[in-house]
């Protein structure tokens, strides 16, 4: 890693504490609903050595607290992962009690992240997700219930920087966390406007550090090599790094993140053939967790295109890529391919959803007053978890 100057002398990175657990290089894999489930971590985690914390893709308290059967599914963590850190989604403070409440009493995890970024119309239109923090007592309402009911489990909480340029919350919704209890905030440079479009406002990373400096502040947002992650670190002074859509076909992002956080050179970039080992693995974990190999393969295809991405595989094998639906079909196809090719230039840039500045769906009179939270009620919670 010639050149990855480590971190600057005037920012040693001291190990990242979630309560009682010590992340050490501080490297989270974001949480990405239909992503990031016990496969996808399990695959992040080998070439981590098991280093860094992997979150769950996110569970709606509701489904969790009613047994849903896909929901029970998704939260089921591999014998090897340790601390398990599971997403929660919820609206309603006593249903997020109750699921914390289920967490602790079941153990069914060792640490609980809240989310408070999703952007999705389904989910704003009730007042979820990113447009949440906006109404301060809610917010401080459903922090409240989580730790309240979490015993000895650390809570954290991932939000966007606010609604959008004219509603920000970020600063209010950190000291609120504080005042509540919560362990450390992540935060993705986004407002719930842009989606995943624009370039993440690192200097709001910056800004909430020196607002909370109570508690550790995780950055978040377009960190696509381990370069960007020592930058996010010394740039912003946070304490620890969130990487999402870097990730996507890339699991062994997480290797070259330890190797750069522990100043070692960087890992080889993967050739094709190596790039097609992990597809195949990849897709057997999942058939293995979902316990059917081909309804396995078939939830691997829209992995495909991330990890084939700069590749050059022509258009026709694309597409009968991303119809297999056994393993035997997707080793034989992948073995067709010219698997000598080297890492593409470029492939290490931008990838997943770059789109963005959509209107944000809000329910009707949401901005009149942030403090009047009459109206956000149990429907706004959603019926099912993931993606
Ligand atoms: C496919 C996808 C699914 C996501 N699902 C979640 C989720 O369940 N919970 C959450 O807090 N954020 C979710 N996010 C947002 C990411 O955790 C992350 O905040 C965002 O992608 C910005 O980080 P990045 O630039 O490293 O990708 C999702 C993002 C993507 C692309």
């Amino acid at each position: 890693m010639d050149g990855m100057t480590a971190l600057a002398p005037s920012s040693p990175h001291a190990p990242l504490a979630i309560g009682p657990h010590t992340v050490q290089p501080p490297v989270v894999l974001a949480p990405m609903a239909g992503i990031t489930n016990a496969p996808f971590r399990t695959l992040c985690r080998e070439f981590s050595g098991g280093k860094g914390l992997f979150v769950s893709e996110m569970i709606t308290t509701r489904a969790l607290v009613e047994r849903n059967e896909k929901t029970m599914q998704l939260i089921h963590f591999d014998a090897t992962e340790t601390p398990r850190s599971i997403q929660l989604y919820g609206v309603d403070p006593v249903t997020v009690g109750k699921a914390v409440r289920m967490i602790v009493d079941e153990d069914l995890a060792d640490h609980i992240d809240l989310n408070f970024g999703c952007p999705v119309p389904k989910v704003t239109r009730k007042g979820g997700g990113s447009v949440l923090p906006y109404k301060r007592p809610l917010l401080r309402a459903i922090l409240h219930e989580a730790v309240g009911n979490a015993g000895d489990l650390p809570v954290t909480m991932k939000m966007r920087k606010g609604i959008d340029d004219d509603h920000i919350t970020f600063l209010d919704a950190g000291r609120i966390a504080v005042e509540e209890g919560v362990t450390a905030i992540a935060l993705h440079g986004r407002t719930a406007a842009q989606h995943y479009g624009g370039t993440a406002d690192w200097d709001a990373i910056a800004r909430l550090k020196e607002h909370v400096p109570e508690i550790p502040v995780l950055g978040n947002g377009d960190i696509w090599c381990a370069e960007d992650a020592l930058r996010m670190m010394r740039e912003t002074g946070c304490d620890g790094v969130v990487v999402g859509r870097g990730c996507l076909g890339r699991p062994w992002l997480f290797g070259d993140l330890v190797a750069a956080f522990e100043g070692g050179g960087e890992p080889a970039a993967p050739t094709l053939r190596e790039v097609a080992e992990v597809m195949v693995r990849h897709a057997t974990l999942l058939g293995e967790w979902i316990g059917d190999e081909s309804r396995g393969v078939v939830d691997f295809r829209k992995h495909v295109a991330w990890y084939l991405k700069g590749f050059s595989v022509g258009s026709e094998m694309r597409k009968r890529l991303a119809v297999t639906s056994s393993l035997d079909e997707l080793g034989a196809q992948l073995s067709e391919l010219d698997l000598d090719q080297s890492w593409p230039v470029g492939a290490d840039g931008p990838r997943g959803r770059t789109s963005g500045n959509n209107r944000v769906v809000l329910p009707d009179g949401w901005l009149k007053d942030p403090y009047d939270c009459a109206g956000v009620g149990e429907d706004a919670e959603l019926d099912t978890s993931g993606g």
